[in-house]
């Protein structure tokens, strides 16, 4: 069964969330207007809904993890669950059951849902195929395949900053070959209908062939920023490289690093993003980073409001998604 096929209900309401490829645009557009309800709660004295009282929520990091880990055990915390956070340290070779044996473990202390990040492209979707009918699963990021949430919160942000995508240019510069936030933001800015999707970076980390997911190719950053109003930049993931495919993080630096100077062939209004954790002074520049055209802050926020969306959505704690536009 493909992803997109489990994580849906026969009535169409989301059920799992484990990747962006193959989801309908309603959904995801009724996520994101979800979120949109959802993002003045951070705001407020008493910042709790009791949508998810009574529910267990286990967070299972297999991977390291800071923001995505804590702005869903947030969310959670927001919608009234119980949270259990579980750093699982495993190393990249553990796969099939170890994993389920641990699931195992977990559903007998009746979790509702869980919330996995695994090195394993696939285990979101390995767990959601045998975890009991009432539990729920959200992918929060497997190996090199998808990261959804991150893709919905980026989004999010740029329909808050932006508002209609079609007109948009949207770049995204740097580590695409081992950026599961890549694919994942690929997929769900052209379900979206973005206006101009490209990749940036140097040869030896673009997938080949990733023009059949309808974006554009450029290898030289000043061509893939030129009049873009949006510029997604990502982590060298060093982790995930095997031999070297780079010269140094100084020579990436220079060719591929984003400085306010290189910023300027963009558009004047142009907004950057990054999904974190940031290297500066390897992919961006302190300036940049922290500049006038940054939201990485604002997309960490965000990321509680989404995956609070998301996962009041997933517990059928939200009305049946509708179209909105
Ligand atoms: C991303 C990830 O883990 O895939 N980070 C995140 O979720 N905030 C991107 C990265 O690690 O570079």
């Amino acid at each position: 069964m493909k992803p997109h096929q489990i994580q849906i209900d026969e009535q169409g309401r989301l059920k799992h969330f484990i990747s962006i490829e193959g989801l309908p645009r309603d959904l995801l557009i009724a996520i994101l207007d979800a979120a949109q309800s959802f993002a003045g709660v951070g705001e407020r004295a008493i910042k709790k809904l009791p949508l998810l009282r009574g529910k267990t929520i286990a967070t299972l990091f297999f991977e390291p993890s800071t923001r995505t880990r804590t702005t869903f055990e947030l969310a959670a915390k927001r919608l009234s669950a119980d949270v259990l956070n579980i750093n699982v340290q495993s190393s990249a070779t553990r796969k099939g059951e170890s994993l389920l044996d641990t699931l195992r473990t977990l559903e007998a202390m009746h979790c509702d849902m869980f919330v996995v990040r695994h090195p394993m492209s696939g285990a979101a979707q390995l767990i959601a195929s045998h975890v009991a009918p009432h539990v729920r699963v959200i992918n929060a990021g497997d190996g090199r395949h998808e990261h959804p949430t991150q893709a919905v919160l980026d989004c999010f942000t740029i329909r808050r900053v932006k508002g209609d995508l079609s007109s948009l240019v949207v770049a995204i510069v740097g580590d695409v070959l081992h950026s599961r936030v890549a694919r994942s933001d690929i997929h769900a800015l052209n379900i979206l209908g973005v206006g101009e999707l490209r990749v940036v970076g140097p040869k030896t980390l673009i997938p080949p062939g990733v023009e059949a997911l309808g974006v554009r190719v450029f290898y030289d950053l000043e061509p893939g920023l030129r009049d873009a109003d949006v510029v997604i930049m990502l982590r060298l993931q060093n982790e995930r490289m095997q031999g070297t495919l780079l010269p140094s993080a100084h020579e990436y630096f220079q060719a591929y690093g984003l400085t306010a100077a290189k910023l300027a062939v963009a558009r004047p209004d142009v907004t950057v993003m990054h999904p974190g954790p940031i290297n500066r002074g390897v992919e961006i520049d302190t300036a940049v980073a922290d500049g006038p055209h940054s939201v990485i802050l604002q997309q960490v926020s965000h990321g509680i409001a989404v995956r609070m969306a998301i996962m009041s959505m997933a517990m059928g704690s939200q009305a049946a998604p509708r179209r909105t536009r």
